[in-house]
């Protein structure tokens, strides 16, 4: 196994969070996509809330309990089946267009990939598998081995001893800068780079690396050429995003 690895957030990253805004439309109309941004806050703010209790659960209960409060609180009045309907929707979210190729395209690098989330093995295995790239990882690591969730720095450390990387040359991929912050205060060397600006752009480090690159393929197995890889990578015009200096402080984002 190569000591560099590419770690992948899962939900927001590789898998549009909001894909289940169509089948809200269905049931509440035009309040779907607040609908669908309140969830997901509150679903990420439940996780972080247990990760402070130390009240580790699955994190389809985040997802679960956070449908549950925004009902609630934007007076939707959804049914039991409607509930139903939606979480299994959430199970089977959608990658973003841009991911497969890019995958593909990464596989040509010697760097082993890895999907590092706060869901579930198996949940994640379910939705990178419908994305038809499941077959494009090395490994699943998910925070449920610790049963803590991101942004502890413990999940950080647990990702490159996991799959046996050096830490310097690890590097993680999120769209969510909670992930991204967690990621560098645990260890300085342990380089992580934004990518997408919000769930709804897509395509910024994935259109980025999807193109441009046909003239590099004979540099492939050259060193130097992972080395332009993730000078490319930290750049941030060339991505679009936004990218987390390790000098920038620990808590915006
Ligand atoms: C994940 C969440 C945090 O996949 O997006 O880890």
């Amino acid at each position: 196994m190569s000591k560099r690895a590419l770690a992948f957030d899962v939900y927001g990253t590789l898998i549009d969070t909001h894909g289940v805004v169509e089948e809200l439309s269905r049931r509440i109309g035009e309040r779907a996509g607040e609908f669908s941004q309140r969830w997901r806050e509150k679903q990420l703010e439940y996780a972080f809330r247990r990760g402070l209790m130390g009240a580790f659960v699955d994190f389809s209960q985040c997802t679960r309990e956070a449908l549950e409060f925004v009902d609630r609180a934007l007076g939707t009045r959804l049914s039991d089946t409607d509930k139903e309907r939606l979480m299994a929707t959430y199970g089977q979210l959608p990658a973003f267009a841009d991911v497969a190729p890019a995958l593909e395209r990464l596989g040509q690098l010697r760097m082993q990939r890895v999907a590092f989330s706060n869901g579930s093995r198996q949940a994640v295995s379910q939705l990178l598998d419908q994305a038809g790239v499941l077959d494009r990882f090395d490994a699943i690591v998910s925070v449920e081995e610790l049963k803590r969730f991101k942004p502890d720095p413990a999940v950080y450390a647990h990702l490159h001893q996991r799959i046996e990387a050096d830490a310097h040359d690890t590097w993680l991929v999120s769209s969510n800068p909670f992930d991204v912050i967690g990621a560098k205060f645990e260890q300085r060397r342990f380089l992580i780079r934004m990518a997408r600006r919000g769930n709804h752009q897509g395509a910024a480090l994935f259109g980025y690396l999807n193109g441009g690159d046909a003239d590099t393929a004979a540099r492939r197995r050259n060193q130097r050429r992972i080395l332009r890889f993730q000078t490319a990578v930290i750049d941030q015009r060339a991505i679009g995003g936004e990218v987390l200096h390790p000098d920038s402080s620990a808590l915006h984002g």
